[in-house]
């Protein structure tokens, strides 16, 4: 379970966003909705440990996240957390495999890797170069990386929001059928795949009208 708690993230330039309190719970697949600048990555960076809250608590399962040292953060997200961000953040000029296995440097097994690209129909493109394959197709490079250590929680920010509809919709169903059984987190501002999420979680309600303190 994810708990967020009295949270309220300040930026130097005097942003505040107030976050109302939320529990994700295990295994369930959770849609962020909400206007641009609500404050949705930077929620799930927060539940990544790449951004600290100035005031409030983020628990995963019984382990606050607010009072881990960068180090304890980094380890946690690299063991525990699998996160696709909204720029794939692949290395073009390397292949697919390859773009996976440079996990191995943060000591991740990867053996899983043909059967993670297998499930999302990448197998056969696993020596190609990310920088000649299609959107889509680096949307699934991106998931299989964020998966392929088997992670209990998934982000994923706009996973479809480089897509066309049809396609984005294909990858939500596979992302779906992979995270099974995992809790997943996912922003996308496409209203129509909200039916392949357990709960929807509109972040504009979430931080309400005093959502800049
Ligand atoms: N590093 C930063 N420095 C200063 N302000 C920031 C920083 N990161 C985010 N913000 C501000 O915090 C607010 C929330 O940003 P965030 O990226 O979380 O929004 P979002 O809901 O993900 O929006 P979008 O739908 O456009 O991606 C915005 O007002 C943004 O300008
Ligand atoms: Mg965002």
């Amino acid at each position: 379970m994810i708990t967020v708690k009295g949270v309220v993230k300040r930026f130097q330039n005097e942003t505040a966003i107030r976050y109302r309190d939320m529990v994700f719970e295990d295994g369930k697949s959770y849609m962020l909705l909400g206007a641009s600048g609500c404050g949705k990555s930077t929620l799930l960076n927060m539940i990544a440990g790449i951004l600290s809250p100035e005031e409030g608590s983020i628990l995963i399962g019984d382990e606050d996240m607010t009072k881990k040292s960068q180090k304890e953060k980094d380890k946690f997200r690299i063991e525990r957390i699998g996160y696709i961000f909204q720029d794939f953040k692949l290395i073009p000029e390397m292949t697919v495999m390859d773009n996976i296995n440079i996990l191995r440097l943060e000591r991740v097994d990867t053996s899983g890797a043909d059967g993670t690209l297998a499930a999302l129909g990448m197998l056969d493109k696993k020596n190609k170069k990310v920088k000649h394959l299609s959107g889509g197709e680096k949307q699934r490079v991106a998931i299989a990386r964020a998966i392929v250590k088997k992670p209990e929680i998934i982000l994923a920010d706009e996973p479809t929001g480089n897509l066309n509809f049809e396609i984005g919709e294909a990858v939500i169903r596979q992302l779906m059928e992979i995270s099974r059984g995992k809790t997943l987190i996912a922003v996308t501002h496409d209203e129509r795949l909200a039916k392949y999420f357990d709960c929807t979680v509109d972040m504009n309600e979430v931080t309400g009208g005093d959502g800049n303190v």
